[in-house]
């Protein structure tokens, strides 16, 4: 529009752009300078973006994008950094002595978090969630132990179980004396009186209860039953027990005795996880 043509609406001072609808003439008003500059800005941004960034869909696929960068790429990415770092305290506890990883701060935190996890994958249902235990299955929160309760011995029983498939499992069976014919129900009742009274006072005990203990039992469970670890037979003179939980069971276990099996781990688990589940387990509250 030349300069002579430009049409001015005499009510605004407006320049109209010519258009005119029943008298209604549309006005010259450009959209303001900084929007114009936005849209543009912003489009710009939209196609770059779709251009480095996964954007269209096709057929059978998707534009990938130029970059090629997907969210699953990234969180490999972070799994792999994880995994490393998580490889070299996995290394460091493999090659060092239980002690000394138990003396080391970041370590100790390391393998107790390790240890707890490994816990609750391979060993809860035995032992229960919190390693309270079951009739069979003992508790590893107290210091009752069966085999005993240095971050040796642990590391030892769950590398190589109890009665479990390794050469150097622990091993050792008590006697099932009415099914093997070696006591008479008499002689078993009168020794299951005196087992009683070893943690119940107010059971007195014959003198033929004792003497059956001294020449049976005493050899595995100790002269005073308490129990010798070297055999794994348990105290009996506590509280705590692991299946006795009336008298009728006490009859039972001397008739039929009992053989619990705990699985052996070597081989199962690797070295780390093992010596991290023995320093979880000496934590609980009873490591010796
Ligand atoms: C299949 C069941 C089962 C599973 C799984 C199991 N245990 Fe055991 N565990 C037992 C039994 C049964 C005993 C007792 C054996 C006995 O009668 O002497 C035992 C004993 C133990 C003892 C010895 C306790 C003591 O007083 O000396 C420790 C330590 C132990 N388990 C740790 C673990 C750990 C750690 C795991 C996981 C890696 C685990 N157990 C998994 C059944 C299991
Ligand atoms: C050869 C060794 C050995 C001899 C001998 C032996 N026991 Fe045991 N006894 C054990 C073992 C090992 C266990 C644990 C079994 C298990 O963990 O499954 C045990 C468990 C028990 C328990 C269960 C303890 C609990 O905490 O629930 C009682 C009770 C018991 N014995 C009594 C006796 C009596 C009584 C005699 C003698 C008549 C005897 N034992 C002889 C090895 C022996």
């Amino acid at each position: 529009m030349s300069e002579e043509n430009k049409k001015i609406d005499e009510f605004s001072g407006v320049e109209t752009t010519g258009h005119e609808w029943d008298d209604i003439k549309e006005l010259n008003n450009p959209m303001p300078r900084w929007w114009v500059w936005t849209f543009i800005v912003t489009c710009i941004w939209g196609f770059a973006y779709m251009f480095l960034y996964p954007s269209w869909p096709l057929i059978n696929d998707y534009y990938k994008g130029y970059l090629g960068e997907t969210n699953r790429d990234r969180v490999h990415a972070e799994l792999s950094m994880v995994a490393q770092e998580r490889g070299q305290f996995s290394e460091r506890i493999k090659s060092m002595d239980l002690e000394d990883i138990d003396t080391d701060r970041e370590l100790h935190v390391y393998a107790l978090e390790g240890g707890r996890a490994a816990f609750g994958d391979n060993c809860a249902p035995c032992h229960g969630t919190g390693a309270q235990g079951f009739v069979g299955y003992p508790n590893l929160n107290d210091d009752d132990w069966i085999w005993g309760g240095s971050l040796e011995d642990i590391h030892y029983t769950i590398s190589y179980g109890i009665r479990g498939v390794h050469d150097d499992t622990r091993l050792n069976d008590m006697p099932a004396y009415l099914r093997d014919e070696l006591l008479t129900r008499d002689e078993i009742e009168s020794v299951a009186t005196y087992v009683q009274s070893l943690s119940d006072k107010s059971v007195t005990a014959s003198s033929e209860g004792q003497n059956l203990f001294m020449d049976n039992c005493a050899l595995c469970h100790g002269e005073d039953g308490k129990g010798l670890r070297e055999f794994g037979a348990p105290n009996l003179t506590d509280a705590i027990t692991l299946y006795v939980t009336d008298r009728d069971s006490i009859v039972d276990i001397i008739s039929y005795s009992r053989s619990g099996v705990m699985p052996t781990w070597n081989g199962r688990l690797d070295e780390a996880t093992i010596k991290s589940l023995a320093i979880y387990v000496h934590s609980l509250g009873g490591g010796e």
